[in-house]
């Protein structure tokens, strides 16, 4: 890992870093073409790049070493989850991909957590993050999975679990952040997804959403936006607001 790298993925209270170490940009797209397309359109604008499942199906390792030649951080999305020794068998295969940080999903249980912790004790193994509750999910949503507390509830008790773990990261929505931060401590890398810029109409299959200033208010290490940058006429101009909005929280 280069200096960045190390310096962005271990420093996680909020206020120490610049904003464009707090925003990763989520490449939800179906090819290197396009992916690097829009690298090259933020290019000097955005340190962190995510590769989701639609991307790494799609592209495979090939993608993260574009990126990282590029200079980039790359958070290699792909929730794992499985049993404890497949899981662990995943990490260890990805872990020469030069990623800096990957998901695991916390529903997948501490078994299943510890396992994935033991597998990223190298050093160049990205950092591990446990996703909580989908940031898509509403109450009703979790309730219909047999899940009755609410997010917030979940989500603590699933963060709880993963830092039993020993894993170092969590994703939540900016809806229980603040909580998320006071019930694990300042140590804890925590990303926030579902983030839409002030006065956005919509909010596409999100649920749990805010404004990138209310996620860095509230305790988000880091955010990851999608769709209002990359679907934005021009996406440069997105990204500036973005990062002006984590500028001024
Ligand atoms: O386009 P949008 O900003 O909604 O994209 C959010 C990104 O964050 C997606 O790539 C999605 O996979 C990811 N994500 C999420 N909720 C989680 C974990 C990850 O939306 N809990």
């Amino acid at each position: 890992m280069d200096s960045t790298q190390v310096d962005t993925a271990s420093r996680c209270a909020p206020s120490e870093s610049e904003p464009a170490d707090r925003l990763i940009v989520a490449l939800d797209l179906p090819s290197v073409t396009a992916a690097l397309g829009l690298v090259d359109e933020l290019q000097g604008q955005c340190r962190w790049f995510k590769v989701g499942m639609e991307l790494y199906y799609a592209a495979g390792n090939n993608i993260v070493t574009h990126l990282r030649e590029r200079g980039f951080n790359v958070f290699l999305d792909l929730k794992l989850h499985d049993i404890p020794n497949t899981v662990a068998g995943a990490v260890r295969s990805v872990s020469s991909t030069g990623a800096s940080l990957l998901t695991i999903h916390a529903a997948g249980g501490e078994k299943m957590m510890r396992a994935a912790a033991e597998a990223a004790a190298r050093p160049e193994a990205p950092k591990l993050l446990a996703v909580t509750v989908l940031t898509s999910m509403a109450a009703p949503d979790l309730a219909a999975t047999g899940v009755a507390d609410s997010p917030e509830t979940q989500v603590l008790r699933l963060a709880k679990l993963a830092q039993n773990a020993g894993i170092p990261g969590l994703v939540c929505s900016a809806q229980e952040v603040e909580a998320v931060r006071q019930a694990v401590g300042n140590d804890a890398l925590l990303v926030v997804p579902g983030v839409r810029p002030a006065g956005t109409q919509g909010s596409d299959d999100q649920a749990r959403v805010a404004t990138a200033a209310e996620a860095i208010a509230r305790g988000a290490s880091m955010l990851v936006v999608g769709r209002p940058i990359t679907q934005a006429p021009d996406p440069s101009k997105a990204a500036a607001a973005i990062l002006a909005e984590i500028a001024g929280a």
